[in-house]
């Protein structure tokens, strides 16, 4: 267990009237059917404890005969001990949006869980917006909480304010993790829904519009359950040769940008994806000397944005959760003096803004796991089929940036599936939307070209040499039209791939 800075609580004398109860107590609050709405987003400042009692009793209903699920509205992903425990005890009738858990994944590709992706952006618009539901029970993690109803939320901000808002009951966990004196690290604003919306009054990443603390009923605050638990954040693997080169290409031509005049020489706020790759992407960025230091305004900030803040790469970060390891969420905590006015975390629907993106010209990196040859991306589906993780913020930045970027290896599964395909399996992103793709073969800049020069751009660019005989083979044998496709062929190579599970034994 680590060493955290003792706790300097802001609420001392008001915390002593709350309801301390205990998780199986708070477990028994939720009903069988009942809409949950989770704090956090990824494991950071998502729910530790609840879940498994929960798991308790819907094993304890089942084996008296009782159906006991419920449905689960996140920020994002969650830890194991929210998402992979409540996914294992086939707790969840529904759940939305991003997910990551490998149990969580799996009983949603079995059909055990009616699972809907979202634009992260979307969600807490649409629950208040009262698409899915009521919300009975909001369960949120704080640092801090008193009998005014006041909550310091922790590492995650997600939908909070919105399920906190809409939640008939909510049950705080209190995790002595968190120091109270990061009082500050949050703005949390809830634009009004239409008509009465106007525009969001934030026009660089450090500008501050909302409350720092969460301020709900406190007669809605059923019963508030003590923990002392970290974030469940994983280190990134280390780059590989392949995730380094993409990295750096997406680097040099970041730097190509600004020779051109294309991006101003001050810079511009950069959106950077979740995964290994992005993760290799921000290590080349601040390591290339030509790279001014630069803000963000982005969906999660994680490890290496923090040793970039350190090293002077990174000036700012605006984000919806600190997704950090942690031993560098423990180092942040001891320095606060240095961090505190680096960072800022926000709601999602203001993290993910397309108003915000739009507005400050973010540039934006995320990643595919295809894509096809004339530019449109698969985040989500593999082979068309089996749910990964879900869109996340990816939709959002990109259709709304000044410059869109998606990185990917150009193989996968040790060269027996190629990322670049001739029609994606599944489209989350369009090739109105997607302007360069990198691959640690090189990059296609797909600003400009008609959908014929975007294919020859990128077999010639980004393609795997196993595969570039075969898309121009491909694209030979289609039939004219502004997008060439033979729509008999053009899923020949995923097809191949089931059958003999190598992509490279396509025949046209
Ligand atoms: N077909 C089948 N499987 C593929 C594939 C393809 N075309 N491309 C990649 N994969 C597999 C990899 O082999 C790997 O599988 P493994 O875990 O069994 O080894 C897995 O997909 C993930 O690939 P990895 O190389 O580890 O990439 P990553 O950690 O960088 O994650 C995404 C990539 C696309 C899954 C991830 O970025 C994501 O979920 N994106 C969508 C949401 C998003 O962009 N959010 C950020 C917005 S702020």
């Amino acid at each position: 267990m680590l060493n955290f800075v003792p706790l300097h609580r802001f609420f001392q004398d008001s915390i002593m009237s709350l309801n301390f109860i205990t998780a199986q107590e708070a477990a028994s609050v939720i009903k069988n059917n009942d809409n949950v709405g989770f704090s956090g987003f990824t494991p950071a400042g998502a729910p530790k404890v609840l879940a498994q009692a929960l798991a308790e009793k819907a094993q304890a209903e089942k084996q008296a005969g009782r159906e006991f699920k419920i449905g689960m509205f996140t920020g994002a992903s969650t830890g194991d001990s929210l998402d992979g425990v409540l996914a294992r005890a086939e707790a969840i009738k529904f759940r939305t949006p991003y997910q990551s858990n490998s149990d969580m994944r799996s009983c949603i590709n079995k059909g055990g869980i009616s699972y809907f992706d979202l634009h992260l952006s979307q969600i807490a618009q649409e629950l208040r917006y009262g698409y899915y539901g009521k919300v009975q029970v909001a369960v949120i993690e704080a640092a801090d909480v008193n009998d005014k109803g006041e909550i310091l939320l922790t590492t995650g901000v997600g939908i909070t304010p919105t399920v906190a808002h809409m939640a008939d009951k909510i049950i705080i966990e209190l995790n002595s993790q968190h120091p109270a004196y990061i009082n500050g690290l949050h703005d949390l604003y809830e634009p009004a829904d239409p008509p009465y919306r106007r525009e969001i009054q934030i026009y660089k990443p450090s500008d501050r519009i909302g409350e720092t603390l969460l301020k709900v009923d406190p007669s809605k605050i059923v019963g508030v359950v003590k923990t002392h638990l970290p974030d469940e954040v994983k280190a990134f693997a280390e780059p590989d040769e392949t995730t380094k080169c993409i990295g750096d290409r997406v680097a040099g031509f970041l730097v190509s940008e600004m020779k051109a005049g294309r991006i101003p020489a001050s810079f511009l706020p950069l959106q950077s994806g979740v995964g290994n790759i992005a993760n290799a992407v921000l290590g080349s960025l601040g390591a290339s000397p030509d790279i001014p230091a630069f803000e963000m305004f982005t969906e999660v900030i994680q490890d290496s944005v923090i040793e970039m803040m350190q090293s002077g790469n990174v000036k700012f970060a605006s984000g919806c959760s600190l997704t950090i390891t942690p031993s560098a969420l423990d180092s942040i905590y001891r320095n606060w003096d240095f961090f505190k006015n680096k960072l800022v975390l926000r709601p999602q629907e203001i993290s993910n803004s397309p108003e915000l993106a739009r507005r400050m010209g973010l540039i934006t990196m995320n990643t595919a796991l295809e894509a096809d040859i004339f530019g449109n991306v698969n985040s989500t589906h593999v082979l068309g089929t089996k749910m990964m993780n879900g869109i996340g913020g990816s939709g959002d930045f990109t259709r709304n940036s000044y410059l869109s970027i998606f990185t990917c290896p150009s193989t996968a599964k040790g060269g027996k599936i190629s990322a670049l395909v001739p029609m994606v399996s599944h489209t989350d992103h369009s090739e109105h939307s997607v302007k360069i793709l990198i691959t640690e073969q090189g990059v296609a800049d797909l600003r400009g070209k008609s959908p014929l020069q975007k294919a020859h751009t990128i077999i010639e660019n980004c393609v795997h040499p196993d595969y570039k005989q075969m898309l121009t083979d491909y694209l030979k044998q289609t039939k004219g039209g502004c997008t060439p496709h033979s729509l008999g062929k053009c899923f020949n190579m995923h097809q191949e791939f089931l059958d003999s599970g190598d992509m490279r034994n396509t025949k046209w």
